[in-house]
C-alpha cells in the first residue's frame, strides 16, 4: 500500500539518495537550488510516499519572496525510477496542494515540465514576468494562484524567502 507522511527527520538520507537517483548528484547547480541554499524547507509541506515502509516518492516546498510577498517554490518533486506511472507523483501533487492550500498559501511556483504540471493548474502566464536567480528554460517556469489572483500585477525578482525561521519544526 502507498502511504502519504509527513517527512521525518529520519527521512533526510533516504530522500538525499533518491534525490540524487532521479536529478543526478549535480541537482545542486541548478537555478532553483539558489533559492534553497541555506533556508529551510516548509516541514508543514514536506511529504514522503512509501509503499511497504520502502521510500519512493518525496516533494518538498520551499519560502520564497518576490517583491514582498511570500510564495512557495514547489520541489524537488521525486520518484523511484522504477516506482513511475504508478500515479505516486499526481497524489503527492493533489496531497501537497491541498496543504499548501488549508494553510493559507497564495502562489506556487516551480521549474519543471509543463506537460506534467499543467493537469495541476500551473500555467507559464502566471510566473511570466518573475525572475529567477539564473537560468532556465523560460517555458519551464510555471505558477499556480492557489487565491485567485494572487499573482495579479507580481514582478520582479524571485528571491530567498527571509522568514522560513518561522516553518521550521520547532520539536
Ligand atoms: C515527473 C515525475 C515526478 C512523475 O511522477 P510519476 O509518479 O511517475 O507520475 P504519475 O504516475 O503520478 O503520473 C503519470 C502521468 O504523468 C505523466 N508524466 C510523467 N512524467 C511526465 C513528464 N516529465 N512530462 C509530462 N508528463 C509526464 C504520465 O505520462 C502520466 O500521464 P497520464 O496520467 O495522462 O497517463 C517522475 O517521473 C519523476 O520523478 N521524474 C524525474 C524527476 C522529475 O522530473 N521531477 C519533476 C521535476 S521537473
Amino acid at each position: 500500500m502507498y502511504v502519504i507522511a509527513n517527512e521525518r527527520r529520519q527521512d533526510a538520507d533516504e530522500i538525499e539518495t533518491l534525490l540524487d537517483r532521479a536529478f543526478g548528484a549535480d541537482r545542486h547547480a541548478k537555478t532553483s537550488y539558489r533559492l534553497r541554499e541555506g533556508v529551510a524547507p516548509i516541514d508543514a509541506l514536506c511529504f514522503t510516499g512509501r509503499a511497504d515502509g520502502v521510500l519512493k516518492a518525496t516533494i518538498r516546498y520551499w519560502p520564497v519572496s518576490i517583491a514582498g510577498q511570500e510564495a512557495l517554490l514547489l520541489g524537488p518533486l521525486a520518484i523511484e525510477p522504477a516506482e513511475r506511472g504508478k500515479g505516486y507523483g499526481v497524489a503527492l501533487m493533489w496531497h501537497s496542494l491541498a496543504a499548501a492550500r488549508a494553510l493559507g498559501h497564495r502562489l506556487v511556483i516551480l521549474v519543471g515540465d509543463p506537460e506534467y504540471y499543467e493537469r495541476f493548474g500551473f500555467r507559464r502566464a502566471v510566473a511570466e514576468r518573475l525572475v529567477l536567480p539564473g537560468p532556465v528554460e523560460a517555458r519551464r517556469f510555471l505558477g499556480l494562484e492557489l487565491a485567485p489572483g494572487a499573482a495579479r500585477g507580481l514582478k520582479g525578482a524571485v528571491e530567498k524567502s527571509r522568514s522560513d525561521l518561522a516553518y521550521r519544526r520547532t520539536a
